[in-house]
């Protein structure tokens, strides 16, 4: 199958009240994970790319990697750029095969972030590729500031309202109290202000920064009207402990692969467990 656009995916989701899995790819072997994951939980699934993978490996391997995996699919996969900063690094996806690209201007002025979205969607839907933007201020969990300056910069559900009538995304990613990274404590969300801005809002909803959210937490995010759930550090963790397991029992290993077949599989598990959790099992 050839590579499917994000609000394919996501407007099914919405109707089947499930969510799709974003899962970030870090190098092939994550890559063969996801979609492994995927066929066999026969899912519809979206590989994404951050900054740092483009960094790591170009963005033209990782569409290179991701066709081939499509190709051999026997589910919908698309690949979608997470947090894209640049209108120019948006083509260069687009003309690479992506065919979703997340523009992140939330660290713009609400006007500068709907401009720069809608510039974004002007070149992007012509050629059938998906938009997604984000709204209040997700960060990381190392940022070290306080609970009520991180509530500060949640959405606004006003903003979203108007953010959505004035920019037709397919997906938009909010801020409810999830961070990207690994957690101090248990993350608290703020199901009231999802509640609010689901009201005012019909666009598919994306929670980044899941990784690390309670099992609980998530299906209630997806009762509420989430439709796409980003996961990079979940599937880092189990990888690297798997590679690392390799080495500690075997420190004269010089063979790559027997580290990384292990990590391979302890991803494709989590990814697995994330894929049910979001109800995604069975509808591709
Ligand atoms: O959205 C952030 C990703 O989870 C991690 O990004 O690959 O640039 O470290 P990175
Ligand atoms: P985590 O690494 O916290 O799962 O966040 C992933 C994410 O939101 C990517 O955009
Ligand atoms: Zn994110």
């Amino acid at each position: 199958m050839s590579l499917v656009p994000v609000a394919e995916l996501l407007k099914k989701a919405q109707q089947g009240h499930y969510a799709v899995g974003a899962f970030n790819c870090n190098n092939m072997e994550i890559v063969q994970a996801i979609v492994a994951a995927a066929e066999e939980e026969k899912s519809p699934v979206i590989i994404q790319a951050s900054q740092g993978a483009i960094k790591y490996a170009g963005i033209e391997y990782i569409a290179a990697l991701t066709q081939l995996a499509a190709a051999h699919a026997s589910v919908p996969v698309a690949l979608h750029l997470d947090h894209g900063t640049s209108f120019t690094q948006v083509v260069q996806c687009i003309r690479n095969g992506f065919t979703s690209v997340m523009i992140d201007g939330s660290k713009l002025p609400l006007d500068e972030n709907i401009a720069l979205t809608n510039k974004v969607i002007e070149v992007a839907h012509p050629l059938g590729v998906s938009v997604e933007a984000e709204l209040g201020k997700i960060g990381g969990t190392e940022d070290d500031i306080s609970v009520s300056d991180r509530e500060a910069l949640f959405t606004d559900p006003s903003e979203a309202e108007r953010f959505v009538r004035e920019a037709s995304v397919d997906a938009l990613a909010i801020a409810i109290g999830t961070a990207h990274g690994q957690y101090k404590g248990v993350p608290k969300l703020d199901f009231e202000r999802l509640k609010e801005i689901r009201k005012r809002v019909n666009t598919p909803i994306v929670l980044h920064g899941s990784s690390g959210v309670p099992e609980d937490a998530i299906r209630e995010a997806v009762s509420l009207g989430v439709c796409k759930v980003n996961i990079d550090t979940n599937i880092r963790e189990a990888f690297v402990a798997a590679a690392r397991k390799v080495m500690e029992e075997n420190p004269r290993e010089i063979d790559p692969r027997k580290m990384l077949k292990p990590a391979r599989e302890a991803a494709t598990a989590v990814i697995r467990e994330k894929i049910r959790i979001f109800g995604s099992s069975g509808k591709a």
